[in-house]
């Protein structure tokens, strides 16, 4: 009798340590496939509508976007920001192109809008874009001729950017929407030169940001002025007519997306005067008082007005693309 309870005691112990063990399996190999299933999720519904591109009619942009979120280049946590940027052909617009794209591809988030002063989209922006790794859209308007003028220069020297700066407009009102994409929107000439850190100052915008810019206007560099006691812009710190409603450089804003979505008529035009561009264009949006300094209350330059100078070409080497 004995010995049987004895045999059945040990049985059960075995029973008992063979349930615990494979239990605690099952539950370790359950808990391993729920933490692979949540980091695959994402990517696996990203690599899904990819694949269904055709069926769900998804647009040009939505999926480059997805690419790009399956590539893990896009969080969609995070404000994007979105820059408009002009470009022309001149010898030195690949070298410039590249520099940017290369400095670009730091910046987290990042979608970059480039419109070509062309009435084609050129091979060589093509190409430079398809190698970039970035997110991008490729546009091209050329600007339209002028009548001619008593002036020497043609009127569309003043007037650089106009359009390109409008196509991109239009095309974030046409492929973005409100309340649901977030974004900041910046205008980024393909000659400046930025820092990594000017795009993270700028992600904290709520409504327009501003900052200094270095370089520009025969002074080493232009700021808002801000009061010390409140932190708000109270004036402008400017080698040339600070009395402008908004004295402030293309390269010295970003404005929430938002903003450019809900005001459809906000664009550049011809007829703002010269110099007068920015200003007229932020008086779409905002009053001095609600401009947001950043870059420790405007006091770090992140962005300078460089100019490559042009290059005097006395021959040419055939076969050679620069
Ligand atoms: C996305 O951004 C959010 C907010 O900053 C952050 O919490 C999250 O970890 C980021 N995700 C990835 C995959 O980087
Ligand atoms: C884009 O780049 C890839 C390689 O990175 C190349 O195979 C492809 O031909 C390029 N396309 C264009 C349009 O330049
Ligand atoms: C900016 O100025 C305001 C007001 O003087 C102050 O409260 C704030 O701490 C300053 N911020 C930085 C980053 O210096």
């Amino acid at each position: 009798m004995d010995n049987i309870n004895a045999f059945d005691m040990r049985l059960r112990r075995k029973y008992i340590v063979v349930v615990v063990f494979s239990s605690a399996f099952a539950l370790f190999v359950i808990w391993k496939l729920y933490q692979i299933q949540t980091d695959m999720k994402d990517l696996y519904c990203a690599k899904v509508l990819i694949q269904n591109k055709e069926l769900l009619h998804l647009s040009h942009y939505q999926l480059t976007l997805l690419e790009h979120m399956y590539k893990e280049n896009i969080n969609r946590s995070l404000p994007i920001i979105y820059a408009i940027t002009p470009t022309y052909y001149r010898l030195v617009q690949k070298a410039e192109l590249t520099r940017l794209s290369q400095v670009l591809r730091l910046v987290e988030n990042f979608h970059w809008i480039i419109v070509e002063d062309s009435d084609t989209k050129t091979d060589l922006v093509t190409g430079l874009l398809n190698e970039s790794h970035l997110l991008y859209t490729h546009l091209a308007a050329k600007t339209p001729p002028f009548e001619k003028l008593k002036d020497k220069d043609p009127r569309w020297k003043k007037h650089r950017g106009v359009e390109q700066r409008n196509t991109g407009l239009k095309w974030l009102r046409e492929n973005l929407e409100l309340n649901k994409d977030r974004g900041i929107v910046y205008f980024l000439d393909d000659d400046n030169t930025y820092s990594v850190k000017l795009f993270e100052e700028m992600r904290k915008i709520k409504k327009v940001g501003v900052w200094p810019v270095g370089l520009v206007g025969g002074f080493n560099a232009e700021a808002p002025e801000i009061d010390p006691k409140t932190g708000k812009v109270i004036g402008y710190k400017t080698g040339w007519r600070s009395d402008r409603p908004f004295a402030i450089d293309m390269a010295g804003f970003g404005i929430n997306l938002d903003l450019i979505l809900s005001k459809h008529d906000a664009q550049f035009s011809y007829k703002m005067a010269k110099g007068f561009q920015e200003s007229e264009f932020l008086s779409y949006f905002i009053t001095k008082d609600e401009l947001e300094p950043l870059a420790d209350n405007c006091t770090k330059v992140y962005v300078w007005h460089t100019r490559t100078e042009t290059p005097s070409v006395k021959g040419y080497i055939p076969g050679l693309e620069v």
